[in-house]
């Protein structure tokens, strides 16, 4: 298969002043901090949000329950993962709960963290969920005292990259990664 290079953006956020301010959730959504049973909760958000998008072509697990299953277990044994800033989004009252979103952080270096895979399932978008996840991860660095906060974003993303710059990352990096993509 032709490699195809997606360019992609390293966005940072300074940890160092107050966090933006996110909406509270709507009514019947809850954030809920990680613990090791919800990993496959996590897997399934990440594969319903992730699996008919771009991305899944730049990281073909993102694609795949079964990838997501490993990704998530990968990030969740590093010894750099931080269960504090690593959320997941129900719907639901209790009886048919939906796992509807997901965000884990790990950290890089001594002072930085890294946003990993932030996804909010398609019937759930655009009513300030992502906005909230991604601060609550951002909280979750802070706590642990690390000062300076990344991600990375598929530059054609424009409703992520537009997202993000909305919440104050800035773009310090063009990154291009290359993928194996099917032309059919
Ligand atoms: C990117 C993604 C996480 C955004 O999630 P989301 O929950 O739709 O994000 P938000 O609702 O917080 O913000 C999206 C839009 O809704 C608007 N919005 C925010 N709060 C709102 C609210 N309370 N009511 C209505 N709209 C709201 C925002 O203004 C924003 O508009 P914009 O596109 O002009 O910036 C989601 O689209 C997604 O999962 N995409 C696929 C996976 C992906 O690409 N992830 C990013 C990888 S880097």
């Amino acid at each position: 298969m032709p490699l195809t290079y997606f360019k992609r953006f390293r966005m940072e956020f300074d940890l160092y002043g107050p966090l933006p301010v996110a909406d509270p959730l709507p009514s019947r959504y809850q954030a809920v901090a990680w613990r090791s049973s919800l990993l496959d909760l996590h897997a399934e958000a990440k594969y319903r949000s992730f699996c008919f998008e771009l991305d899944a072509n730049v990281f073909p697990c993102l694609g795949e329950e079964e990838g997501c299953r490993r990704l998530m277990h990968e990030i969740s044994s590093r010894a750099n993962f931080i269960p504090d800033a690593t959320w997941l989004l129900v719907h639901g009252d209790g009886d048919q709960d939906d796992s509807c979103g997901t965000v884990q952080g790990i950290q890089d270096g001594e002072f930085t963290g890294a946003i990993q895979n932030l996804g909010i399932t398609p019937e759930h978008r655009g009513l300030g969920l992502g906005t909230y996840l991604l601060v609550q991860a951002l909280r979750g660095f802070q706590e642990r005292g690390l000062k300076h906060a990344y991600l990375e974003v598929t530059a054609r993303n424009t409703g992520a990259v537009r997202l993000y710059k909305r919440l104050g990352f800035y773009r310090t990096k063009t990154v291009y990664k290359a993928a194996e993509v099917s032309l059919v």
